[in-house]
Parts: C-alpha cells; structure tokens; sequence
C-alpha cells in the first residue's frame, strides 16, 4: 500500500508477538526454567540503520521497542531493565509475568525432571524472522523470539544479534534465521 518496507518489517512479525496460541514468539511463549519469560527482538532497514532488544520481560511488542531504539536513540542494542526502563519512559505498558494455565502446566511438568537438553523443534521452539521488500525495491527484516523454552534465567541467543539472526543491505540482499541460538 505504499509504505515503508521497515513498517511492514515491524507490522508483520507483531502479528505472531500478538499470537496467544504461540509458545516460542511473544510473551505467550514457554518460559525459563524459573517460570519467567524473556523475549529478544531486532529490526533492521537496507539502509543500515538497526535496532535490537534483547532479556526483556513484559514487553507485549519487542520488536516495536527495537524499532524506537533505531528511531529514538543513538544505540542499536538495549538489554535488559534499561530496555523496560526505556520502554516505560516511551509508555509502553510493561505487563505482569502471566503464564497461561497450558504454559504454566507444561513448566510444572518439566520442572519434575529438569532435564535440560535442548533439541531443536522438539519443544515447539522457533522464532519468526521475516525479510522483505517494498514497492520502492527498498529491504528490511525483523526477527523475534522467546527464546529456548527451560533456559537458564539471563540466557539470551543469537536471534536479536544484527548478523546473526538478522541482516540487511539494499545493495546485496536479506537474510534471517533461527536455530539454537548458542550455534546460529
Ligand atoms: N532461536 C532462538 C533462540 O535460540 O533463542
């Protein structure tokens, strides 16, 4: 419809942050192994200019708060409660840590073993990146994710790393992806 390929960057993976069904995106996504959900986000134009949030916690859109790191900020990266902090000097709504009851049951599950060796896409973990380019022939991508269920609280993967899970360049091309965030 005319508008920015980092608009739609940042529009299309908030449908799957939004997802409540999903449990490897968003704050509906599995937790860690101490019950708390932590969520990782970038946001990248062709141009170059870039943004990342990474070990934030209550944060309905991540990938909106990379997006004001790159148009508010002269920063690319913000972790952690200078990220939330940031977020709620944008107001932006930081939410309580609610798992839904199936989330919930599945962490109390695992918790009676503990058994911690992540495979993946046996426990329905991925991340959505998305890459695309608009009618100006102009690229940009976004990657989000909740990261590895079970993982230990302050574990963070490669998604929201510019390069790793997410790079873009008008002159050469788009490139996203996932794994085990350890080996991207
Ligand atoms: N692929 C996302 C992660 O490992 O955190």
């Amino acid at each position: 419809a005319g508008g920015s390929a980092l608009d739609a960057a940042e529009r299309g993976v908030m449908v799957t942050e939004a997802a409540v069904t999903n449990r490897s995106v968003g704050l509906t996504g599995y937790p860690d192994r101490d019950g708390i959900v932590t969520l990782d986000a970038c946001i990248m134009d062709g141009d170059g200019r870039a943004g990342s949030v990474s070990f934030v916690q209550g944060i309905k859109h991540p990938v909106a708060l990379a997006r004001k790191v790159i148009d508010q900020t002269p920063h690319v990266m913000m972790v952690g409660k200078g990220a939330e902090q940031y977020a709620r000097e944008l107001g932006i709504e930081q939410l309580a840590n609610t798992l839904p009851p199936d989330v919930q049951k599945a962490w109390e599950d695992w918790k009676r073993t503990a058994k911690y060796q992540p495979v993946i896409n046996i426990e329905n973990h991925d991340t959505i990146g998305l890459v695309l380019m608009d009618a100006s022939g102009r690229m940009a991508g976004a990657c989000t994710t909740s990261g590895l269920a079970w993982k230990m609280h302050g574990r963070v993967g490669a998604s929201q790393i510019i390069g790793a899970g997410l790079y873009v360049d008008n002159e050469v091309g788009a490139a996203t992806c996932t794994g085990v965030g350890e080996y991207e």
